[in-house]
């Protein structure tokens, strides 16, 4: 729902901190943006799905007033993108998709530098570059020339030098691509930390463990649309239902279950599917009424179960389902690698 009462002298003061309505924007032929609509709650994590050349980047960019639109509406923290740009700028973080930082200077610099340019007090952008370099493990680094640092030890700088000014709304464009299990555990909680100190967050990425873990709330744009959006749940629910997994006592009984679940038409569209090896039945479920009879007739059988759940599908597969395309963060980690390097 559109919020209309917005008012600018106290900008959070509505429940979306960010409101995107219409945004086009479009390169020659192509469709970067092609009327997206979207909005993020004040305080929650909005993470936006989309494969390669969606159009992800180019959201990121209008919502941080380094391009223009050519049509819709935007504004973040209630102040338009258009025509308050200098105040927005004032309210966002950015780690952009690419590296950023200044190669000549060390880590220390850059953060100490970014704090005095936000008009930080010498002191305060002093103890604020210490604090995040020791939050983002680049204490021992500290001193050392940014050319020196490894693809992983530059995305953290750039993730500190976002959040020097504690920003109201931050963007991050596919903050951990191309970084080690460890170093981006790092980066989710600090991330986790800025939203539980009431930052918002809007998160572009490509791994689907990445949006379970922080995002509230999902968008999903291809070819510069949005094609669902929704909480994790809810996606994985439209998207494939539940599969019931189902373990007899005894697994050469597997096959009798598939076949009297087969008769009775209880089996759903796909039918059920044995997994031998570890002696289960895998039985698609699209209502509560199925699931229930199901149970019955493998009870009524006299099939001795030993173990049974129902769950949703990954959120890979959920991807997969609604783009037609695997998410690709292979690739683009390998990019990410290439340019900082
Ligand atoms: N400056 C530009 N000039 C021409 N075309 C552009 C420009 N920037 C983006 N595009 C095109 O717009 C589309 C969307 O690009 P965008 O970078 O927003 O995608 P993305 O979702 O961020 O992709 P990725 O996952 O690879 O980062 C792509 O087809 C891209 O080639
Ligand atoms: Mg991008």
């Amino acid at each position: 729902m559109m919020d209309m009462t917005r008012n600018d002298k106290n900008p959070l003061n509505g429940s979306h901190a960010v409101e995107v309505r219409g945004l086009v924007k479009h390169y020659g032929e192509t469709k970067a943006l092609d009327g997206v609509d979207l909005d993020v709650r004040e305080g929650t994590v909005l993470g936006v799905l989309g494969p390669n050349g969606a159009g992800k980047t180019t959201l990121v960019r209008i919502l941080s007033t380094l391009i223009a639109p050519d049509a819709g509406t935007a504004t973040v923290a209630g102040f338009d993108v258009v025509r308050q740009p200098r105040q927005l700028r004032r309210t966002i973080g950015l780690t952009g998709q690419y590296a950023s930082v200044d190669e000549k200077l060390s880590g220390w610099e850059n953060l100490y530098m970014i704090g005095r340019l936000l008009d930080l007090p010498r002191k305060e952008a002093r103890s604020r570059a210490d604090e995040l370099l020791e939050r983002f493990s680049l204490t021992e680094a500290a001193k050392k020339a940014a050319m020196h640092y490894s693809g992983g030890m530059r995305r953290r700088l750039d993730l500190a030098a976002s959040m020097i000014g504690r920003p109201a709304v931050l963007y991050l464009d596919e903050p951990t691509t191309g970084l080690d299990p460890r170093t981006r555990n790092e980066v989710w909680d600090e991330v986790q930390r800025m939203v539980a100190e009431g930052a918002t967050v809007l998160l572009t990425t490509q791994y689907m463990e990445e949006a379970e873990q922080l995002a509230d709330q999902l968008t999903v744009i291809d070819r510069g649309k949005v094609i669902a959006n929704g909480k994790v749940d809810e996606l994985k629910a439209r998207v494939g239902g539940r599969t019931l997994r189902i373990r007899p006592v005894s697994s050469a009984d597997v096959p009798g279950m598939a076949r009297s679940l087969a008769e009775a038409g209880l089996d759903g569209v796909a039918g059920s599917q044995a997994v031998p090896d570890e002696g289960v039945l895998l039985v698609p479920i699209l209502s509560d009424e199925q699931l229930t009879a199901v149970v019955g007739l493998l009870a009524a059988r006299g099939y001795a179960i030993a173990d049974l759940g129902t769950y949703l599908p990954s959120l890979d597969e959920v991807f997969l389902s609604i783009t037609g395309q695997k998410p690709s963060s292979e690739d683009s980690a390998q990019q990410t690698e290439e340019v900082a390097a």
